[in-house]
């Protein structure tokens, strides 16, 4: 008997992740596929035009996620949804998230090919702005669909060069006006998304395959500092409301309040938005992203909520304004799915290992609503959010082998 994972064609998903890299290529083998921009919606055609090769349905929702869907006997019975994010990263990767999509694809083209029809159908979904690069915070289109927040949240939430998401939504929709609509939210059978790892622990432990126990749980601040504006070479220093040495201050206190020993917390300050930005001139404002992790609820909770009290006590001379805009909880994936991801590894002959996972993911936001896994394949050197990120063809045809014996059993 053919299975679903004896069609998976290692060129194939190679070459269509080689052709979408093209989109939105950046020196170092990188990626910049900001969400819902020109690049976003030719990698979509792209993948529609190949979605339609094996008679796939596609349509799309208010949030702009794109759905692909194969038939299954059972025309009512839920589906089963696999999928992941297109966008990236300013300065990404090849497989941040697009690998997730196109496994999915894979998966359903080898099970068109080995002529295999599951009793469920299965949809591959490419979720809208997962990596929040352009319009902050990442998860919109997963967090739209799970009924977590409304997408209006989120329509005036500006990109570097001041487009608004609603308008950039409104815009892409119109484009994609020739998609069949469906409504915003389903009930999946079941939700298994897969991707790269963005870490070393499968490289380092030799394994083909990272069967996802659970996802840390993040939470996003913007953070405000007020100062005035003075000459930089006249203002004495003693009258000066200077927002960038306050932020320096602030940012001492934060990495106090964020010391783990264990190096379990994690705590980044990736943007810095200093105005007016000119050499000369004490900035007036500085304004600065806070991502804090952790997969203990109460210690994310505990420290999140710190954050503005240890902020503020830090200030000398300005004010600031906190404000938080993403909330992700840790979770833990359903058993079911993760033991069917493990024993479709060893069915495919494939190593596997359990871990958790440091990056959030769409699949933390379906949890609510379906029972959900991950699966992860290496990552080189644990290199990820950058150019260099690479997994090898054939670790990326093991993960989606793995992936496609499990939708199939999921959607038996
Ligand atoms: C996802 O892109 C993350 O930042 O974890
Ligand atoms: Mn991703
Ligand atoms: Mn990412």
């Amino acid at each position: 008997m053919t299975r679903p994972a004896d069609t998976v064609s290692e060129s194939r998903q190679w070459d269509r992740l080689m052709t979408l890299a093209r989109l939105g290529a950046i020196p170092g083998d990188g990626v910049n596929r900001p969400c819902l921009s020109p690049l976003d919606r030719a990698a979509r055609r792209q993948v529609i035009a190949w979605a339609r090769e094996i008679g796939a349905e596609v349509s799309i929702d208010d949030a702009a996620n794109l759905f692909i869907r194969r038939a299954g006997s059972d025309p009512d019975a839920a589906p089963v949804l696999t999928g992941s994010h297109m966008d990236s990263q300013p300065e990404g990767g090849r497989f941040d998230g697009i690998y997730g999509v196109i496994a999915g694809l894979e998966a359903i083209t080898a099970l068109h090919d080995a002529g295999i029809v599951t009793r469920r159908p299965i949809e591959v979904v490419a979720w809208t702005n997962e990596e929040g690069g352009r319009f902050a915070p990442g998860c919109m289109g997963s967090m739209a669909w799970a009924g977590h927040t409304p997408l209006s949240a989120w329509a005036a939430v500006r990109d570097p060069a001041g487009i608004t998401f609603g308008a950039a939504l409104a815009e892409h929709l119109a484009a994609e006006a020739d998609l069949p609509r469906r409504p915003l939210g389903s009930r999946p059978h079941a939700y298994l998304e897969a991707h790269i790892e963005q870490g070393p622990m499968l490289e380092a432990a030799g394994i083909d395959v990272g069967v996802v126990t659970g996802i840390q749980g993040s939470r996003w601040f913007s953070v405000t500092i007020t100062g005035a504006s003075a000459h930089a070479g006249t203002a004495p220093v003693g009258t000066r409301q200077d927002p960038v040495q306050d932020m320096l201050r602030a940012i001492a206190a934060l990495n106090a309040l964020t010391a783990d020993p264990t190096d379990t917390l994690r705590f980044t300050v990736g943007r810095i938005d200093v105005l007016p930005n000119t050499s000369n001139t004490v900035a007036s404002q500085v304004r600065f992203s806070i991502d804090l992790r952790h997969p203990d609820r109460a210690i994310l909770l505990r420290t999140g909520d710190a954050i503005a009290a240890t902020i503020t006590a830090a200030l000398k001379t300005c004010r600031a304004e906190v404000q938080e805009h993403f909330h992700a909880i840790p979770v833990r994936v359903a058993p079911p799915v993760v033991e069917t991801v493990a024993a479709a590894a060893i069915a495919c002959g494939h190593r596997a290992m359990r871990l958790p996972s440091g990056a959030f993911h769409d699949a933390q936001f379906v949890v609510p609503i379906a029972p959900t896994g991950m699966l992860f394949v290496p990552s080189r050197a644990g290199i990820s959010h950058n150019p260099a990120e690479y997994t090898a063809p054939a670790q990326l045809a093991a993960g989606t082998r793995v992936l496609a014996e499990s939708l199939a059993r999921l959607a038996s």
